[in-house]
């Protein structure tokens, strides 16, 4: 079984990544958050030191771009090939209102017309290979059988599927049927993706997909980042794994941002997710919360690893 880590905005970043590697790998594949190439041509500075080789070196990391513009593509895939990426990934899951309401992301799947000739274009023409992160549909799963005929006209280096539309975003579960049309009889490698948050999650999609090969983990690993070696059959993390995990991270961010603001924001956004690694959950978001500086949110941390017992893993149902 190969592993990837997905791309999550805001989280998944290259000091993420290192930190998570150093503590939790090997990764298989890493993918980053979106980049958006426009007619600027040129990467925002956040999206540029997300692909700076210096930030990625040894890391198999994918770095993934949303538009539905076949030129913003292929200028964005012939920077990456320069920098040394091996492949591109192309966001056709993002449900942002925003994102959709401009036909990308989820929304790119309403004008399948539209996606055939962007793909027939990209697959000419990029210099690197195109592997492909996909919803269902935008507005429901019948939607899929036909973007899935139209992904299949072309030569997908990977096609992950999160088997939920647009709208679900996050929350409801996402569905087996579509993605079993996606393993049936596919000419390229198919990855699954969604709410895999334990062991058992793992087991029960095995026992459906005997055959699946790739998964990719999301939140599971923002909750309890053991969960790899946890699905690789070793031990759940101990609470001084999960500190010195977090200490790199906290490290890692004081080096890539000036001043606590951002690195609050931050830490804040992972902890939405990490306290669950912990028996009181609430707790640990009241304690970060308040947090105002680095000094307070170094004394808010201590607490919660004093005080806090790591949850037993298993019974996690996150976003279910
Ligand atoms: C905070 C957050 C940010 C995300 N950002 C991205 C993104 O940049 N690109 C993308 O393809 N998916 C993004 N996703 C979706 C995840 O990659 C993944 O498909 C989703 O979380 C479902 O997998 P999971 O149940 O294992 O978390 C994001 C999800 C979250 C929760």
């Amino acid at each position: 079984m190969k592993y990837s880590l997905a791309p999550m905005e805001g989280i998944t970043g290259y000091t993420y990544r290192r930190a998570f590697e150093s503590c939790f790998g090997p990764m298989d594949q890493y993918y980053t958050p979106f980049l958006s190439p426009n007619s600027a041509r040129s990467f925002m500075k956040r999206e540029q030191k997300e692909v700076e080789p210096a930030h990625n070196a040894d890391l198999p990391v994918v770095p993934q771009l949303l538009t539905r513009n076949a030129e913003d593509f292929l200028w964005a895939s012939e920077r990456l090939a320069e920098y040394g990426y091996k492949e591109v990934n192309l966001n056709l899951g993002c449900p942002s209102g925003t994102v959709a309401a401009k036909g990308k992301g989820s929304g790119f799947l309403s004008f399948p017309e539209e996606l055939d000739l962007f793909l027939e274009k990209v697959f000419r023409e990029s210099p690197l290979p195109v592997s492909i992160k996909t919803r269902i549909g935008r507005n429901a799963d019948e939607e899929f059988p036909r973007l899935l005929a139209i992904y299949r006209k072309y030569p997908i280096s990977l096609l992950i599927v999160h088997p939920r539309i647009q709208k679900d975003f996050y929350k409801v579960p996402p569905r087996r049927e579509p993605f079993r049309l996606a393993m049936q009889d596919s000419p390229f490698p198919v990855c699954y993706n969604g709410d895999i948050f334990c062991r058992e999650d793992y087991e029960e999609l095995m026992s459906e997909f005997p055959d699946l090969d790739m998964v990719m983990l999301g939140r599971g690993i923002l909750v309890n980042p053991g969960l790899l070696r946890e699905l690789r059959g070793g031990a759940p993390a101990a609470k001084a794994e999960l500190r010195e995990f977090h200490e790199r991270l906290l490290d890692g961010y004081v080096e890539e941002f000036r001043g606590d603001r951002n690195l609050l924001y931050r830490m804040k956004e992972l902890w939405t997710y990490f306290r669950y690694s912990f028996e009181e959950p609430e707790r640990c978001r009241r304690l970060v919360r308040k947090a105002g500086n680095l000094a307070e949110y170094r004394a808010a941390v201590n607490e919660i690893f004093h005080m806090e017992t790591v949850r037993p893993t298993g019974g996690f149902s996150f976003g279910k």
